[in-house]
């Protein structure tokens, strides 16, 4: 065998690309990196069971009260008219908040996962929430809050939406506003166009029980409830209508935001409007 020379030796040896000490840094980075994202994924896996067992929970407790309620009549060798009444109607109660339940999970899940086709339409916005606001107006569940509109008049500022999907944000902003408050409290409707009519803001707010500093930076995550205790319908909603409205207002481009102070709570809405070339007026 041909010995190699030390001249040889010396050509056939490459340095490395990196100095170990490189390698020890890129090393150390990616180490970090990996770490970050498992406790990501913890922190997800950790928030959907909450989610779960949350709804799991929401389900259960109307399922049990609706069983009971037959196991209830089912006892009377004879019924009484007005016992049979009162459970049918405790029963209709909870069916429907059991099939509103299972409605906003399959929405919410649907918006999340992007497989809800949007049926968008240009519409003058204004308009769209003076007619809302009518509706509003003329019913009796609202009968004892001081209910108060205020928009500019402005027929011609076009949004490109879902209008059966804005409206779920509508309501659950107008039914929390219902929920979260006393007799005499206000609600009111405002909205406006920025300077260069590039978007529109619309307000929702409130006077009532308020929203605690606390509790602010989650009530658009998913089944959050502030402090139950403190909330006079607390067992009609399971804390996804505003999760709702968040991804509906993500993919129709708008945002929307709360402040909270005292006892005035504000949801804030954009929408970004179409220029005026682009719209049929
Ligand atoms: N106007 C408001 N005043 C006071 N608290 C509010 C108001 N709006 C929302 N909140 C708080 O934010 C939480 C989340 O609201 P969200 O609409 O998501 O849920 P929900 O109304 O409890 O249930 P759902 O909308 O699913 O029926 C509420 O449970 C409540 O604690
Ligand atoms: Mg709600």
């Amino acid at each position: 065998m041909e010995k190699m020379n030390n001249t040889e030796k010396k050509q056939d040896f490459k340095k490395p690309e990196l100095s170990v000490r490189e390698l020890t840094n890129a090393l150390y980075e990616a180490t970090k990196t990996l770490n970050e994202t498992n406790q990501r994924l913890l922190k997800e896996q950790k928030e959907k069971e909450e989610i779960f067992a949350n709804i799991s929970h929401d389900l259960r407790s109307p399922i049990t009260v609706i069983s009971n309620s037959i196991e209830y009549l089912l006892s009377f060798e004879e019924l009484d008219p007005d016992v049979l009444k009162q459970s049918l109607l405790l029963m209709k109660t909870k069916s429907e908040y059991l099939k509103r339940l299972i409605e906003d999970v399959f929405l919410l899940s649907s918006l999340e996962s992007n497989l809800k086709e949007l049926h968008r339409e240009e519409l003058p916005i204004i308009q769209y929430l003076e007619e809302y606001y009518y509706g509003i107006e003329a019913d009796p569940t609202y009968a004892d809050r001081a209910l108060s509109i205020q928009l500019p008049a402005d027929y011609e500022s076009i949004v490109s939406i879902d209008p059966k999907l804005f409206e779920r944000v509508l309501d659950n902003l107008f039914s929390n506003a219902l929920k979260f408050s006393f007799q005499g409290d206000s609600i009111r409707l405002r909205a406006s166009i920025n300077k260069d009519a590039s978007y529109c803001i619309i307000q929702v707010s409130n006077t009532g029980i308020g929203i605690s500093p606390n509790d602010l930076p989650y009530i658009f995550n998913r089944t959050y409830k502030a402090d139950a205790a403190r909330s006079p319908g607390a067992d009609k909603g399971c804390g996804l209508g505003l999760a709702i409205a968040q991804s509906i207002l993500k993919q129709q481009e708008g945002t929307i935001q709360c402040e909270s102070q005292g006892k005035e709570t504000a949801f804030t809405i954009t929408l970004p409007l179409l220029a005026k070339h682009n719209t049929f007026i």
